[in-house]
């Protein structure tokens, strides 16, 4: 719209200087188009003619309100945290807002199938205490996050254990199961070379410590040695929700048990461990979202067409190839794609901190000159944010010429963020990762006032 108003603006002023001959129209026509209009303009609405001053102001000052910024919602996407569904007045606040994260189902499956393929492959070695059930123990992320869900649900598909709760693998975590009584899990069975083996979910639970925080790694250290002292002998796999949980658990126990934990992030530390018997991770590409996270803002700055240097290649080169991302219009949202890292292909991902070589290219400066953004970092702690996805981010800052204020939380309370973000005018942009995905209002709030 402010757009438009410019550009009538400066067509008028263009006529003006010309003289009115040359616009087209004889003076007497001009006089009564402008008397026309002036009435019309007075019989316009308060509401109508307040918007006109605010709008007029803006573009006076040059000034964008807050509520027109782009915002990209990052990570943790809004949604209700019960049912998952997603926050649509969150995800189109307005014109340039995305979310930016990736395809949970896709990599879900994909965890859970390295699991049950590493299963198959070791068959011979895999039941520790011979037994004849193939027990494994799981930690959960965050109960109410989606990405959480879909890993836990993915494990417990692939593995044959999860019960359908409303047509969808039930998630919720089962304290613990050692003689297969639960009714949340059941029993699974896996058929290798003709012999059919049961697998078992000995133990789960969310890994959140006491001031709140989830996917905490030392809680998961401490469960495993919970575990492991009174079932150990059992335990013939780890599964981990993410890296920094699993690699908590590996050192605190599997690594000198010799056995076999998988997480999800490819976090260096996680991909290193391999070497050492970690069973596997998932990359989920955090070299594209930190960097489709940065440029669909750039984007939205430079008025440019979303799509440039995503699907569509930039002057300088930087463009994305369709296997490593989707984009779903519907929800505002894109996805990066997952690959699995394992004994066979993790010499290929062991810094977790290089861009991605295909939108690595500088943009000029001229043309991108610098912008501010306000970004936070919803747990300052969080293994996968502050090691793998946050150095990424502070590449492409440079590379995209964004001026990036990182904010850290403490992964418990949303007032933690949103108290830094008081002066919202001073920003182009914004990037939020929230605490809990219920919470967009909190954030929309502050940028609508
Ligand atoms: C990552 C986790 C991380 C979480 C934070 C997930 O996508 O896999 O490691 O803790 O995001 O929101
Ligand atoms: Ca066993």
């Amino acid at each position: 719209m402010r757009l438009i108003k410019k550009v009538t603006a400066v067509s008028m002023a263009s006529c003006m200087a010309l003289s009115l001959a040359a616009c087209g129209s004889s003076a007497s026509e001009t006089t009564a188009a402008a008397t026309e209009a002036a009435t019309e303009a007075a019989g316009d609405s308060a509401e109508a003619a307040e918007d006109t001053t605010e709008a007029a102001k803006e573009a006076a000052s040059g000034e964008v309100a807050n509520k027109d910024k782009p915002l990209v919602w990052f990570n943790r996407q809004p949604s209700n945290s019960s049912t998952g569904e997603l926050d649509m007045a969150a995800l189109s606040f307005n014109d340039n807002t995305y979310y930016v994260g990736f395809d949970a189902n896709q990599g879900a499956e994909l965890q859970g199938t390295m699991v049950r393929d590493y299963i198959e492959a070791n068959i011979d070695t895999i039941d520790r205490n011979g037994d004849g059930i193939i027990g494994y123990v799981l930690a959960i992320g965050d109960i109410g996050h989606n990405d959480s869900i879909a890993r836990t649900r993915g494990v417990r598909r692939a593995l044959g254990t999860g019960v359908e709760a409303n047509g969808e693998i039930d998630s919720t975590p089962v304290g613990t199961n050692t003689d297969g009584s639960a009714t949340i899990v059941q029993d699974g069975t896996l058929e290798v070379n003709g012999q059919t083996y049961t697998v078992r979910e000995l133990a789960s639970q969310e890994m959140k410590n006491s001031a709140g925080a989830t996917w905490d790694a030392a809680t998961a250290g401490n469960a495993i040695n919970t575990w492991s002292a009174s079932f150990g002998d059992s335990i013939d796999i780890v599964v981990s929700n993410n890296d920094g949980m699993g690699m908590s658990m590996f050192n605190a126990w599997s690594k000198d048990n010799q056995v076999p934990t998988f997480g999800y992030d490819a976090n260096s530390d996680a991909v290193a461990a391999i070497a050492e018997g970690y069973g596997g991770t998932i990359s989920q590409h955090a070299d594209v979202q930190a960097y489709l996270t940065l440029r669909v803002l750039r984007n939205a700055l430079d008025g440019v067409d979303i799509d440039t240097g995503i699907g569509t290649a930039d002057e300088a080169g930087n463009v994305l190839s369709d296997d490593v991302y989707v984009y779903n219009a519907d929800q505002r949202s894109y996805y990066a794609l997952n690959v699995a890292v394992t004994a066979d292909n993790y010499q290929d991902f062991t810094d977790s901190t290089v861009t991605y070589a295909p939108v690595s290219n500088q943009l000029d400066a001229a043309e991108h000159p610098e912008k501010s953004v306000w970004l936070n970092i919803y747990n300052a702690a969080d293994n996968f944010l502050s090691s793998t996805y946050q150095p990424l981010l502070q590449k492409y800052d440079d590379l995209l010429n964004l001026k990036v204020d990182y904010i850290g939380g403490d992964g418990q309370t949303e007032s933690n963020i949103t108290n830094r973000l008081g002066n919202p005018s001073q920003y182009d942009a914004f990037a939020i990762n929230m605490v809990k995905t219920d919470n967009a209002a909190s954030y929309t709030a502050l940028l609508s006032q």
